[in-house]
C-alpha cells in the first residue's frame, strides 16, 4: 500500500498498476480535469501540479515544502508520504487563492489549457519566494509553454500575486497536515501493486541494496523524468520497479574539504546551488537544464543512470573529474565516471549494482572550470552539444587538462587528443588552435535533427576557442545568454 493526502483527503492505494502517471489518476480515476495533458512528456507545462513535502532539520524543526512537478511524467509512488494539489483545491472558500485572482486581474488566463498549469507554478512560487523577482519568476514559469498569445500578462500576474503575498489555508493547515504525513512515513513496506506489475519502495539503503540484488531485472526510479517516457510516449508496461524517493541516504549531500559528495537521489533543484558555489558554471548550465518542474524531480544519479551521449551531466562530471559510489549488496565500488560509459547507453554496471554516491572534487588554486551548453532555444531544451573544459594553468603553462564533450560520440566522452595538444604547453591561442584541430582525431560526430555532423564538430572548436577568450580577456561581456 502507498499512502499520500491529496490536499487534506488521505488516500490509501493498494491495489493499482505502478505504472499508473499522476495526471492520469487525477484525470481517470478521481475525475479531477483541471490538470491537462498536452504533451505527456514534461516539456508544457500543462499538467503542472504542486507536492508538499516534510522536511526536517538537523534541530528537529520540521516545515512543508512545496515544488510543482509534471504530473504527465511522475509515477503514482512518487508520491508515497507527501501531499498532492491540484488546481482544483486552491479557490480560499468562497474566494479564488490570491495568484488565481491575479491572473483574472492581469488577463494571465488566456488558454484553457495551459491556464491552470501557470497557475500552479505561480502557486508553487509564491510558496517559495520572499517577493516579486522578475528573474525568478521566469525561471518558475520556464517549463510552462505559451504558443499564443505570450508570458506578458502572466508575469504581471507574478507581479501582483508575490507583491502582496498574503497567508493562505495551506500556511493555516501546516501543523495538521505535517502530522498526517508524519504518520504515512511510520508505515511499514511500502508497495503498489496489481498482481501484473509491482513497484517496491524500500525505506533506506540496506533494504534497497538486498531488494536491487535479489531482483537485478527490476528498473530504479529515481526521479522518473527519463524513465516515465518509456511508458508515456514508447507505452511499454515496467513488470518491476524500484523507487528510491524513500531512501534517506541517498538524498543527503556532503560538503567535504576535498570532494562534494552527492547523493544519487538528491533532486537537481537541490544539488544545484551546491555545485554552483564551487563551479558557477555547472550552476548557470544546470539552470537551463529542462525547466524548474523537470529539476524538482530529475535526479544526478539519474541522469548518470540513464546513459544518454546527450545528458548534461556527464560532460561536466567527466571534465571535473568526478567518481561513482557504486553499491550491489553489501559491497561498494569506487569507480571514476569515464569507466562509466562504456557504450552507447551501456554502462559499466553491474546486475543488481546502482549508483549510491557522486564525488565531485573541489576546485584547486590555479583550476579554471568553464561549461557550454549549445541548443536550438535558451529554456527547456536538450543539448546539440555540451562541453566542459577543466583546466590547470601554472605560470603561464598547462598543467593538466580536462575537456568532455555530450553530444559528439555515442557517450558522453574525453577529448583525450585535444587535451594532449595543451598538456604542458604554454597556454596560447596557437596551443588552443591544435587543440581544436585534434578534436577531429576525438571524435566523428553524427548527423541527426539536432545538428549535423560539421556543425557539432565547428562548435566544439569554437567552444574551445571561447574558453581562450573568456580566459585570456576576463572583461568580455556576459557569457550565460550566448551560450545558444
Ligand atoms: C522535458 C524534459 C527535458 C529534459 N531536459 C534535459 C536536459 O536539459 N539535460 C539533460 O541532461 N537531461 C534532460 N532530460 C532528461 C532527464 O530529466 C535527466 O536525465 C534526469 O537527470 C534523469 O533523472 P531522473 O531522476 O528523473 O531519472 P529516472 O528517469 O528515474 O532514471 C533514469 C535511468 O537511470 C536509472 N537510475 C536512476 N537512478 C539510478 C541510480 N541511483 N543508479 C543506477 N541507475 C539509476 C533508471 O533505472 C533509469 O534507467 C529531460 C527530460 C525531460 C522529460
Ligand atoms: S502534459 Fe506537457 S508537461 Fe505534462
Ligand atoms: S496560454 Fe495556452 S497557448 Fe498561450
Amino acid at each position: 500500500m502507498i499512502q499520500f493526502l491529496l490536499n487534506r483527503e488521505p488516500c490509501r492505494i493498494e491495489r493499482l498498476d505502478p505504472n499508473l502517471t499522476v495526471l492520469r489518476w487525477l484525470r481517470e480515476r478521481r475525475g479531477r480535469t483541471g490538470s491537462k495533458e498536452g504533451c505527456a512528456s514534461g516539456d508544457c507545462g500543462a499538467c503542472t501540479v504542486v507536492v508538499g513535502e516534510r522536511l526536517v532539520d538537523e534541530t528537529g524543526a520540521e516545515r512543508l515544502r512545496y515544488r510543482a512537478i509534471n504530473a504527465c511524467i511522475a509515477l503514482l509512488s512518487s508520491l508515497h508520504g507527501k501531499q498532492l494539489l491540484t488546481v482544483e483545491d486552491l479557490q480560499q472558500g468562497d474566494h479564488l487563492h490570491s495568484v488565481q485572482q491575479a491572473m483574472v486581474d492581469c488577463h494571465g488566463s488566456q488558454c484553457g489549457f495551459c491556464t491552470p498549469g501557470f497557475v500552479m507554478s505561480l502557486f508553487a512560487l509564491s510558496k517559495n519566494a520572499a517577493g516579486f523577482d522578475r528573474e525568478e519568476a521566469c525561471a518558475a514559469l520556464s517549463g510552462n509553454l505559451c504558443r499564443c498569445t505570450g508570458y506578458r500578462p502572466i508575469l504581471a500576474a507574478a507581479e501582483q500575486a508575490l507583491g502582496q503575498a498574503q497567508a493562505d489555508s495551506f500556511a493555516a493547515r501546516e501543523t495538521e497536515i505535517l502530522a498526517q504525513l508524519a504518520a504515512i512515513a511510520a508505515q511499514d513496506a511500502p508497495q503498489l501493486d496489481d498482481g501484473a506489475a509491482r513497484c517496491l519502495l524500500p525505506r533506506d539503503l540496506a533494504e534497497l541494496a538486498d531488494l536491487y540484488a535479489a531482483n537485478p531485472q527490476a528498473r530504479l526510479l529515481a526521479g522518473g523524468t527519463d524513465l516515465a517516457l518509456e511508458i508515456t510516449q514508447q507505452h511499454r508496461r515496467l513488470p518491476l520497479l524500484i523507487q528510491l524517493g524513500q531512501v534517506a541516504e541517498l538524498q543527503t549531500m556532503r560538503i567535504e574539504e576535498a570532494t562534494l559528495d552527492i547523493g544519487a537521489a538528491v533532486p537537481l533543484t537541490d544539488c544545484a546551488p551546491v555545485l554552483a558555489a564551487d563551479y558557477p558554471d555547472f550552476g548557470a548550465l544546470l539552470a537551463r537544464f529542462a525547466a524548474t518542474q523537470i529539476r524538482n524531480q530529475a535526479t544526478l544519479g539519474g541522469n548518470l543512470g540513464n546513459a544518454s551521449p546527450i545528458g548534461d551531466g556527464a560532460p561536466l562530471l567527466l571534465a571535473l573529474g568526478a567518481s561513482l559510489l557504486l553499491r550491489q549488496g553489501a559491497r561498494q565500488r569506487l569507480l571514476p565516471l569515464e569507466d562509466f560509459f562504456l557504450d552507447y547507453r551501456v554502462t559499466a554496471l553491474q546486475p543488481g549494482e546502482f549508483i549510491e554516491r557522486i564525488l565531485v572534487p573541489r576546485p584547486q588554486p590555479g583550476h579554471h572550470f568553464r561549461a557550454f551548453k549549445v541548443t536550438k532555444r535558451l529554456d527547456d531544451d536538450i543539448s546539440a552539444v555540451c562541453a566542459a573544459v577543466h583546466l590547470h594553468l601554472d605560470g603561464g603553462l598547462v598543467r593538466e587538462a580536462r575537456i568532455a564533450f555530450g553530444g559528439m560520440a555515442a557517450i558522453p566522452k574525453r577529448a583525450s587528443q585535444c587535451e594532449q595538444a595543451l598538456i604542458g604547453r604554454p597556454w596560447a591561442e596557437s596551443a588552443v588552435e591544435r587543440a581544436a584541430s585534434a578534436l577531429e582525431q576525438d571524435f566523428s560526430p553524427l548527423d541527426d535533427l539536432r545538428a549535423s555532423r560539421a556543425y557539432r564538430l565547428r562548435v566544439a572548436q569554437n567552444l574551445l576557442r571561447k574558453t581562450w577568450l573568456e580566459l585570456s580577456q576576463p572583461d568580455l561581456p556576459t557569457r550565460v545568454t550566448d551560450h545558444v
